[in-house]
């Protein structure tokens, strides 16, 4: 199994990924809200690159169907229903509903993914059931570290040295290149001390230093919600 893991998504990169399997991490914090409001009820995430697209996509629903969410900066956009904190989608907030969802990185890497084969939502609280979904299908992966701004984001590098961590204990042959290898050093480095390693990265200071503290100490949680959530036609679900 070849796993190429990517610490930048850039534009050269648009046909890239056709017809490959992906796995996407934003760990602080999109995806660990994607999978956190999947798992406590969401019927479907609708991923946005812009808050004008996720403004766009509402104006065609019903509006009891849907909670308009994102952040900028880490904070909640004016006029939102809710921001981009998991400990907001609780299951009376997001029970049944579609949740338009427009983040800094984390939801603008779905752009490059639309005519993808297999996409899955990587956080640190379904680490475990991603890892076996990828041995399930025994193919290559791409994974993608969604970063900040532009800038490399260890708390996605660490996760994917998390996910090779456990296919490594089942697979025969993982071939990794340099960043896998690298995201697999650093994981093998600070296993068993990622909530302090979360809370050390650049990522993790921003959001302690703006209120978010109780974010990194649930994001930490490792196997919270063993579901595996997919990317598919614009819409995120649980793969059941
Ligand atoms: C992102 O997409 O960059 C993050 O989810 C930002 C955040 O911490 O909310």
């Amino acid at each position: 199994m070849k796993i190429e893991v990517i610490f930048f998504v850039h534009n050269q990169l648009e046909d890239y990924f056709y017809n490959r399997n992906v796995v996407v991490i934003d760990v602080l914090r999109a995806t660990s809200t994607i999978i956190t409001a999947l798992a406590n009820g969401a019927k479907t995430i609708i991923p946005a690159s812009s808050v004008e697209e996720a403004v766009k996509i509402a104006k065609n629903l019903e509006r009891s169907t849907y909670l308009l969410c994102g952040e900028r900066h880490t904070k909640i956009i004016d006029g939102f229903d809710l921001g981009n904190s998991p400990l907001e989608f609780s299951p009376e907030k997001v029970e049944g509903k579609k949740i338009i969802l427009t983040s800094t990185n984390g939801t603008k890497v779905f752009e490059y993914l639309r005519k993808s084969k297999n996409v899955l939502i990587a956080s640190t609280l379904n680490v475990s059931a991603v890892s076996n979904k990828m041995m399930e299908i025994d193919s290559d992966w791409s994974i993608i570290c969604s970063g900040r701004d532009g800038f490399f984001d260890s708390s996605d590098a660490i996760l994917s040295g998390l996910i090779i961590k456990n296919l490594n204990r089942e697979v025969n042959v993982v071939e990794l290149n340099d960043a896998g290898k690298t995201s697999l050093l650093l994981y093998e480095k600070y296993e068993g001390n990622i909530l302090k390693y979360l809370k050390d990265t650049d990522h993790g200071k921003i959001l302690i230093a703006n209120g978010f503290e109780k974010d990194l100490d649930f994001i930490a949680q490792v196997d919270k919600f063993p579901i595996v959530a997919s990317f598919t036609n614009n819409y995120i679900g649980i793969l059941k």
